[in-house]
């Protein structure tokens, strides 16, 4: 099959989140069984400079913005594995400081960007020699590609991605004529969503398949609880709507081979671990009595249940624990951490800001991963965590709950094969709980390497993801 990628990032290129890691990871593996893959991403400040042999192609794409005409120049590149990449140049744009916004506010002028860029990715689809069979479309960045597909009458097939349900791209109804799609696309059966113009919705009601990150993600997603007010929308789609789990990128997250860490490791011979350990400890000043580590890496958002850590956090310090923490995002909570951090010397270290290198060492060195998040679509730092002999603890949701087995050694001997420890519902007293049984397994050191050990078996390669995605693009040609 001829498959188009487009989104707003992707790994190493362009990465705020998770979207990146599964863009820079799924077209390489389907490019390996043998498919013709291709990707195409915004031309950010920066990428000129940052992408080795990057070139400017002689296609310039004309796309009509509303009234005017925007123009976007079309550069060539390689992404990881060898797969085709290009990137669409638009100075006023794309030519700033950030991807989505600056100082916690969105781009003022979101609408107009992401409609571009995806009326931009149909077009050059036009161009290419051979044709793309499909375009694989994430999030509502991208949300508008099938629209446009159908309102023109193009022969591509488009697959979408949900990644986040709670990010929908929804903009004022008066930003709809900057579409230039025909009126009648702005209805119930179109992009139009309580007055709006939701370019989530209509992803999901204009591809030919939809998909989500997790096959609990996709069942949640149609209830009130986690629908964001789609829950309806996707019910009624329920037909075409498949929950694939996102895989891990074991070239770049593999603790026996991973180059910025201090020492390797693997299941059988976990020594290196005890030493990245030690290093991450030292390297936040704190102190070294054989606590336990917790550790969380995240966007500081309130996805990822962040108020839930502040509630049990210093129940949990008086315990005697570390906590690290590398995070970056609400100025309240970065301020929170920032101060937990000073009020307890030699017990917190926190980072404030996006590092990717030291994202590695913390996962390495820590002992126990915080996943506390609200939902979930998927989730890679547990399966990362799991990789690294680091248990997560995380709320049953979600991707979580689909890669965490919950170690239960009261309960019976099946759940002793655990890998992680799952609280529900989402509130500090059980998340707490979940902790308590984490110190528990944690003074029994045989034990503890054992459970380390089935973690770091799991396997959540993409090739197996990677099937679910063929059948999915099959079941889009069909159509
Ligand atoms: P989400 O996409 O919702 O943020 P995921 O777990 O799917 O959550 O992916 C998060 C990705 O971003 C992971 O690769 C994680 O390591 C990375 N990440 C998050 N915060 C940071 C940070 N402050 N520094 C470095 N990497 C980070
Ligand atoms: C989103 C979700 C996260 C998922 C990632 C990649 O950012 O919040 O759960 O892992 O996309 O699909």
């Amino acid at each position: 099959m001829n498959i188009l990628f487009a989104a707003s990032e992707l790994s190493p290129f362009a990465k705020s989140g998770g979207l990146g890691d599964v863009l820079g990871a799924l077209p390489p593996v389907l490019k390996g069984e043998g498919h013709s893959v291709s990707a195409v991403l915004p031309l950010y400040r920066g990428l000129r400079e940052r992408i080795p042999g990057i070139r400017a192609t002689d296609l310039f794409l004309q796309i009509p913005m509303g009234t005017t005409v925007k123009e976007g120049r079309v550069w060539e590149a390689e992404a990881p594995g060898g797969v085709r990449l290009f990137l669409i140049e638009q100075e006023e744009y794309f030519n700033r400081a950030q991807y989505y916004g600056e100082n916690n506010a969105d781009y003022v002028d979101n609408a107009a960007r992401f409609f571009f860029f995806s009326k931009a990715v149909v077009e050059m689809a036009r161009y290419l020699d051979p044709a793309p069979e499909i375009i694989h479309v994430h999030d509502w960045q991208t949300g508008l590609v099938p629209a446009v597909v159908k309102a023109r009458g193009l022969p591509f097939k488009t697959v979408f991605t949900i990644h986040n349900l709670a990010y929908q791209g929804s903009f004022w109804g008066i930003d709809f004529p900057l579409t230039n799609l025909p009126d009648s696309f702005f209805t119930a059966e179109g992009v139009e969503f309580y007055g709006y113009v939701n370019c989530m919705k209509a992803g999901i009601v204009l591809a030919d398949q939809v998909t989500t990150v997790s096959p609990r993600y996709a069942l949640e997603i149609q209830t009130e609880i986690y629908g964001c007010w789609l829950d309806r929308v996707l019910q009624e789609q329920k037909h075409k709507l498949t929950g694939i789990l996102n895989g891990v990128d074991y070239a770049t997250w593999n603790p026996k081979t991973d180059p910025l860490l201090p020492a390797n490791y693997g299941p059988a011979a976990l020594g290196g671990k005890g030493a990245c350990r030690k290093a991450l400890l030292e390297s936040f000043h704190l102190k070294d009595d054989g606590a336990p580590i917790f550790a969380a890496i995240t966007r500081l958002a309130h996805q990822k249940g962040i108020h839930l850590i502040q509630e049990i956090i210093e129940g949990l310090l008086w315990q005697d624990i570390r906590l690290v923490l590398l995070g970056s995002g609400d100025p309240a909570a970065e301020s929170y951490f920032s101060s937990l951090a000073a009020r307890y010397p030699g017990k917190v270290g926190v980072w404030i800001g996006f590092n990717e290198e030291l994202s590695h060492r913390v996962t390495a060195g820590a002992d126990f991963f915080l996943m506390p998040s609200l939902y979930e679509p998927c989730g890679l730092t547990q399966m990362y965590s799991l990789r690294y002999g680091t248990l997560p603890i995380v709320h049953e949701t979600g991707g979580l709950a689909d890669s965490v087995k919950d170690y239960r050694p009261d309960l019976s001997a099946a759940t002793k094969d655990g890998t992680g420890f799952r609280f529900s519902p989402c509130s500090g007293q059980p998340f707490w709980d979940a902790c308590q049984r984490a110190m528990a397994l944690y003074r029994n050191k045989v034990e503890l390497n054992r459970v380390r050990k089935l973690g770091m078996k799991e396997d959540f390669s993409w090739t197996q993801s990677a099937k679910g995605y063929e059948t999915v693009y099959r079941r889009a040609l069909a159509s």
